[in-house]
């Protein structure tokens, strides 16, 4: 666990943060951080991710990149909500399990690559309950969701079509988050893809940031 903390001090450090928004930031990320599920993505060995960088590592990267670009665009006047944007960040690739015990898929848009957001709502909502219970929910759904994007999204009809790893929770999240699960998957849609970019500026930071961060960490040779 200090390792991991140590991991982040170094990477805010690179990015010369001033000791309040050290604090801003651990203010954002600590209930999601420290919950067990997500120490577990912090190791390479359970979730490898992009090259020798592990899940957990390439959230923390994606969500020290978004509060920056958000701080960037206050100052610049823009009506941001960093917090909204790391906390869509920190959940945003909270899937189930690692590329190495991936199955085939019996549909194309059923892989990994078109399915890994709704797994990531999926948990989030039930590891982080207190999150999904405001005014916000439905953009921290929808900032997930389309984190991928321009690459689309399965629609969702009905769970059981849609081979994700983590069904047997779907039982278990409430009405609510899976109505704005169809809801967001049902955007901008064609066939049983959704082509949708996120609906607020705080996902699209997001969703700029993964690029960015996955870009890096695939041409990195650390
Ligand atoms: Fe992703
Ligand atoms: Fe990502």
């Amino acid at each position: 666990m200090n390792e991991q903390f140590l991991y982040i001090m170094n990477l805010l450090e690179s990015y010369h943060f001033s000791s309040k928004d050290v604090n801003n930031f651990f203010d954002i990320i600590r209930p999601i951080f420290y919950h067990e599920e997500f120490l577990k993505r912090m190791n390479f060995e359970e979730f490898p991710h992009h090259n020798k960088t592990s899940l957990g590592e390439h959230i923390i990267k994606n969500s020290v990149l978004t509060y920056v670009i958000c701080e960037k665009y206050k100052k610049l006047g823009a009506n941001v909500k960093t917090d909204l944007a790391v906390k869509i960040s920190m959940m945003h690739d909270l899937y189930e399990i690692s590329y190495k015990n991936h199955k085939r898929k019996k549909l194309i848009s059923n892989m990994h690559g078109f399915v890994h957001p709704i797994e990531a709502v999926i948990n989030s909502s039930l590891w982080f309950p207190f999150l999904f219970d405001s005014k916000d929910s439905y953009k921290l759904v929808d900032g997930i969701i389309h984190h991928m994007w321009p690459f689309p999204v399965r629609k969702v009809y009905k769970f059981n079509t849609t081979e994700i790893n983590n069904y047997v929770k779907t039982g278990l999240i409430s009405e609510e988050i899976r109505d704005m699960i169809v809801l967001s998957t049902s955007r901008s849609s064609f066939g049983n893809i959704s082509f949708g970019n996120s609906n607020t500026i705080e996902g699209k930071i997001v969703s700029f940031c993964d690029k960015v961060v996955s870009f890096k960490e695939l041409i990195s040779k650390k």
